[in-house]
């Protein structure tokens, strides 16, 4: 790493951020949603290049959102339509884009491509998912538990499904990050690799969570405060899709399972969402389900994201970095 990219900091998976500074993104959250228009790190406009190889709706128009409303400019590069990953190398473009733009946004397949975009970028990159993490999902996803539960740690949180996608780990890492008690339930042979298990506990020491992982769901559901569920078919897996619905079937949210969370718990599902398969209609569409809030949430959550790591990078302008300071207050800077 250069003498430029050192102290660069980047978002690639849900433990990029310790306890204290995910705290500190989530307080960020808070106040970026009272207040939308306060903090404009990227006024100018700077640009902040967005790039897509899968498809996406919520992430595509909460960071053009979130990035205009910071005063910057989003450029959204679609599938295929730049050289990167195929015409020209992931360090080049880093090496070209970081002189151009001032943050970088990226959701692709491998993690690994992630890593090689930080290691050459002098600007913070941010995994928009990956193969392997969602970890922008779950700061909405957290960000709507603090705010309907009042709390994140402490609180139990149930994941039902397909426990080998990107969002079972990122529902494993982040919830212990935020102190939460989280249960995994999948079927044999689709639970977290043994890895992300290992370091979620090694976090869950630091804050006070725990990690459940478990093919019953019985046991992941028992009164839980908040109960989560993805799509059985992610991207790519749609020759799957008989297998999959089998194979998940005692896995769905439906009534019978809520009946066994909390009877106060709430519904996350970070969309979009089959109703009938991963989790029934009368369930999204009743009265525990918070997803149109969790919805919303990616827009603050993404916003105070974007100025943490300007600020922590030490690529604020004074201003905001000072606006910063004052917001987090007991922060030491
Ligand atoms: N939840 C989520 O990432 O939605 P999109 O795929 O629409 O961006």
């Amino acid at each position: 790493m250069s003498a430029e990219q050192a102290g660069v900091r980047h978002f690639l998976t849900d433990l990029d951020l310790a306890p204290e500074e995910l705290q500190q993104v989530l307080r960020l959250a808070e106040f970026v949603k009272q207040d939308p228009y306060a903090l404009r790190p990227l006024r100018g406009p700077q640009t902040a290049a967005v790039f897509f190889d899968k498809t996406s709706t919520r992430t595509r128009f909460s960071f053009a959102a979130g990035i205009t409303a910071l005063g910057g400019a989003p450029l959204v590069v679609n599938p295929g339509e730049a050289q990167l990953g195929h015409k020209e190398s992931i360090a080049d473009t880093a090496r070209v884009l970081d002189r151009m733009v001032s943050l970088i946004i990226w959701r692709t397949y491998a993690q690994t491509g992630l890593e090689e975009m930080a290691e050459f970028s002098g600007v913070p990159v941010i995994n928009a998912l990956s193969d392997d993490y969602h970890p922008c999902q779950l700061l909405a996803d957290l960000l709507t538990v603090q705010e309907h539960l009042g709390a994140t740690a402490g609180r139990s949180m149930a994941y039902l499904g397909d426990a080998a996608n990107n969002m079972a780990n990122s529902y494993l890492l982040a919830g212990v990050n935020a102190g939460m008690d989280v249960r995994i339930a999948g079927p044999a042979g689709y639970l977290p690799a043994q890895e992300i298990v290992d370091a979620a506990r090694e976090r869950a020491q630091q804050t006070g969570g725990r990690v459940t992982v478990t093919t019953d769901p019985a046991e992941a559901l028992r009164d839980a405060d908040v109960v989560a569920t993805d799509t059985w078919i992610s991207m790519g897996q749609e020759e799957e899709k008989e297998h999959r619905l089998q194979l998940f079937g005692d896995y769905r949210v439906d009534a019978a399972a809520m009946r066994q969370a909390s009877d106060s718990a709430i519904v996350l599902h970070c969309l979009p969402a089959y109703r009938g398969v991963e989790i029934a209609a009368e369930v999204i569409d009743g009265p525990q389900s918070v997803v149109w809030d969790e919805a919303e949430n990616r827009l603050h959550a993404q916003k105070a994201l974007m100025i943490w790591l300007l600020t922590e990078s030490g690529l604020a302008d004074e201003s905001t970095a000072a606006q910063v300071g004052s917001i987090l207050g007991d922060r030491e800077s």
